[in-house]
């Protein structure tokens, strides 16, 4: 495919299906890098990173290297890591702290947020040149926000507020950082990282399907069809399984799926319903209370979301602590960053449990990410076959309804959200340059 226009664009998405070219197409990924991640909002960091002045962290809206750094005022920004003179990039580091960023080609040095702090040999640009000249500064993006510690920023100047394009997901947001008793995450806790043979768009979509875990994941469901203890001080966790078919509860969970900019969300596991009954956990929840009082604790406690997938590039659990950083690198070829979440304010040991059992489900080698992984490489190979065309995304597209806000709405294992995921890539790859 070389020139991509939008109805050859709209042809590629059914109700119920996409065109595999999604997955296999390098057009479609150049595409998708200006068209998706030059337009949406896309995660960049969390400013817990980045607490001091002078910290960066490498990080990339698309193919574009950024760094996000806090500055002298101590406000963070993110400007592209590029040198104003002859365009080298600046920071080879992934993460650390500087007085000033200095190239390593000529010796230009720059401040934090960006602007110009010296050129080296000054005196052989005569009296003419001018170091204040804006376009002598390390860029900063068009735009940036942040909510709640999440560092959001877009490459285009124009389009929604990052309230507006959050929209309802935003909650999870919201209720994940109300669980910390000082009001604040704590993302500085370490980072997994993996690579797969295999487009983004596959694990943007598995996080919130519902439709694999008692398949992909049997191994982790013991002969009485439970899974594994998912928190700490659990021998076992939820029944998922009786033979293939999901226990009644599991098919009441929340499918939910904006009705613009793609995000989605998967309701509660049934596991997450008891509250531990530890000395460790009241600590906690004596920590919440003097916050919050008693009655707000118990709302804040209460669990509504699992896995919320925040479109195109973020994705944040509630059971296993965590968010992921989806970072496409080619069209068959994804790197993944997952930070393990801790609550400011909550006792040191809950904090320890949280990472330890991430740990175990999460990282490159734990229980349950190594089956998805599998599942994402067959997939990548399956697709690019001449087997067909299409990939299926029918479950529930005859119960589909909308909300109170015009959302999509739905229960159990259906495909709501990736349908939801779709329709967002069609409206940001089809707009007009
Ligand atoms: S390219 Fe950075 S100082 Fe020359
Ligand atoms: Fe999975």
């Amino acid at each position: 495919m070389n020139a991509i226009n939008p109805a050859e664009l709209r042809a590629l998405i059914r109700p119920d299906r996409v065109h595999r070219s999604l997955y296999t197409d390098p057009a479609i990924f150049t595409l998708e890098m200006k068209n998706l991640f030059g337009r949406a909002w896309v995660y960049v960091g969390h400013d817990s990173l980045v607490p001091k002045p002078g910290d960066y962290l490498a990080s990339r809206i698309g193919s574009e290297p950024v760094l996000l750094s806090r500055h002298t005022d101590g406000k963070v920004y993110v400007i592209y890591n590029r040198c104003s003179h002859r365009g080298a990039a600046v920071c080879n580091e992934e993460r650390g702290n500087v007085k000033l960023f200095r190239c390593p080609y000529h010796g230009w040095t720059f401040a934090a947020n960006g602007d110009l702090d010296a050129v080296s040999m000054r005196r052989g640009y005569g009296p003419d040149f001018d170091l204040n000249d804006p376009a002598l500064n390390m860029g900063r993006v068009p735009r940036m926000e942040v909510y709640r510690g999440f560092v959001f920023a877009s490459l285009s100047a124009e389009g929604p507020s990052l309230a507006e394009f959050l929209g309802h997901a935003r909650e999870s947001l919201d209720e994940i950082v109300d669980r910390a008793p000082d009001g604040e995450l704590d993302l500085s806790g370490g980072v997994h990282k993996y690579v797969f043979r295999g487009n983004w768009k596959l694990q943007l979509e598995n996080v919130v399907d519902m439709y694999h875990v008692p398949f992909s994941h049997e191994s982790t469901i013991s002969r009485s069809g439970r899974q594994f203890g998912r928190r700490p001080g659990e021998e076992s966790a939820s029944a998922i399984s009786d033979k293939g078919a999901a226990a009644d509860r599991w098919e009441q969970r929340v499918a939910w799926g904006a009705a613009q900019y793609g995000h989605s969300y998967a309701g509660h596991q049934p596991v997450a319903e008891g509250l531990p009954d530890d000395p460790v956990f009241k600590e906690y929840v004596a920590a919440l209370e003097a916050r919050h009082g008693k009655a707000r604790t118990e709302e804040i406690l209460v669990p509504r979301r699992h896995n919320t997938a925040f479109f195109p590039n973020m994705t944040l659990q509630a059971l296993n602590y965590h968010v992921r950083v989806i970072i496409p690198l080619a069209v068959d070829r994804t790197e993944i960053h997952v930070y393990p979440v801790q609550f400011k304010g909550a006792p040191a040991a809950m904090n320890a449990g949280f990472v330890r059992h991430m740990n175990v489900t999460h990282s490159a080698a734990s229980f349950i990410q190594t089956d998805d992984l599998e599942c994402f490489r067959r997939c990548q190979e399956g697709i690019a076959t001449q087997g067909s065309d299409w990939v299926w995304f029918a479950r529930g597209t005859d119960t589909d309804r909308e909300d109170e806000h015009g959302d999509f709405i739905n229960k159990g294992t259906v495909e709501t959200q990736q349908r939801a995921q779709h329709a967002a890539w069609l409206h940001f790859m089809s707009q007009p340059a």
